[in-house]
């Protein structure tokens, strides 16, 4: 029997960091989550639980503070650590940037410490495709595309993160360190006991897009429609949650065969781009339902079209998109579905 291979999921409540603990668990890890919630329900935890059968080790904590993360150091005796923990809304860090800055980059900075204090040395992190701004040449973009001036305080923490970790591991710290930058993650694991559950009105497209189909939300605006793309509508990659985690565990893994200092960075995502139009006609397809939507003004800091080359994923980690984009579709709506109703059921 594999001796525990403790790994602190911070952010582990949240929409990728709770399907990336169901991989991991399911990997034969096991994963220790610190959330506060402030960004999560707690619902989440049984949703796991349900679905690996066992129990999931929680710690309710603020990962800035530096005394309560301390003692789960002490506590747990990690092989790595997964730093999901950060605000990810690109429209309330326009809004908010102070409180943007200050927890995405403490939390960093609390875990980054603490993990040189205990020899923590697998150390990956959830960036984002948000770090290439506007693509240049073409909307495929590399590892080594240029990474271009942030289009919102969100985006600016990430790259101010990945600065963070790159100066770190050039300092001769023993810590290795991988990068993934997200394209655009939808859908929900299949059981519909975990999925995305956005506080509020939401800004990503694909709950938007469910929540319109339910009857919550009254009616689709698509942000611009004359765009230089396929259909006019933007284009993005979109990956389903669960493969996205499946790249964590791989990651990890990788991570842990390395020696030496290292900071590497790798695209999650299918390489496959899809217009909003895209989406919209995949959902109605998936779900046999007309959506309400009408065509808006463009959103300000929106870009035309991005998806992602993933040939480093698949010669590094062994990894590649497995879901299509229906995949994620119809599990979304399913999650959408299975959490309405039963919230219908409960009241
Ligand atoms: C996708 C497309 C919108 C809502 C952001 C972050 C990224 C990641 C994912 C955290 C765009 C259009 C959307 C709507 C619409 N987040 N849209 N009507 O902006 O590509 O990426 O979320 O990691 O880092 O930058 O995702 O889902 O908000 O938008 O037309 O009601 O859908 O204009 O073209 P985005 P999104």
């Amino acid at each position: 029997m594999r001796q525990n291979e403790y790994i602190l999921v911070t952010g582990g409540a949240g929409y990728i960091g709770s399907h990336t603990v169901v991989e991991l668990i399911e990997d034969g890890k096991t994963p220790v989550i610190v959330d506060d919630f402030r960004n999560a329900d707690l619902k989440v935890l049984s949703g796991i639980e349900k679905i690996v059968g066992q129990s999931v080790i929680c710690h309710q904590i603020d990962v800035c503070d530096f005394q309560a993360m301390h003692a789960v150091f002490e506590q747990y005796s990690f092989t790595g650590i997964i730093h999901f923990a950060a605000y990810k809304a690109v429209g309330e860090s326009v809004e908010e940037p102070l409180k943007y800055f200050d927890n995405n980059l403490n939390s960093l900075l609390v875990c980054l410490s603490l993990a040189e204090e205990f020899n923590v040395n697998n150390f990956l992190f959830s960036s984002s495709c948000t770090v290439y701004g506007e693509p240049v040449n073409s909307p495929v973009v590399t590892e080594e595309s240029p990474v271009l001036e942030a289009n919102s305080p969100y985006g600016a923490t990430k790259q101010m993160c990945e600065r963070i970790l790159s100066d770190l591991t050039k300092s001769g710290s023993d810590i290795r360190v991988l990068n993934l930058r997200y394209f655009n993650p939808i859908g929900a694991h299949s059981s519909s006991l975990i999925g995305e559950l956005p506080s509020g009105e939401p800004s990503n497209l694909l709950p938007y897009v469910t929540q319109t189909a339910f009857g919550i939300l009254d009616q689709l605006t698509v942000y611009g429609n004359n765009y230089n793309t396929i259909d006019g509508t933007c284009v993005r990659d979109y990956i389903h949650v669960s493969d996205l985690a499946n790249a964590h565990v791989k990651g990890l893994d990788w991570l842990t065969q390395q020696t030496g200092t290292l900071n590497e960075v790798i695209n999650v995502g299918t390489g496959q781009g899809s217009s909003v139009l895209e989406i919209i006609h995949t959902f109605e397809n998936v779900s046999n339902i007309q959506l309400n939507w009408k065509f808006g003004a463009r959103r300000l800091g929106d870009v035309e079209q991005i998806y992602a080359d993933v040939t480093k994923a698949k010669k590094m980690l062994n990894w590649s998109a497995q879901r299509t984009m229906e995949d994620a579709v119809r599990d979304a709506w399913n999650w959408e579905q299975k959490r309405r109703n039963e919230t219908t059921d409960n009241s």
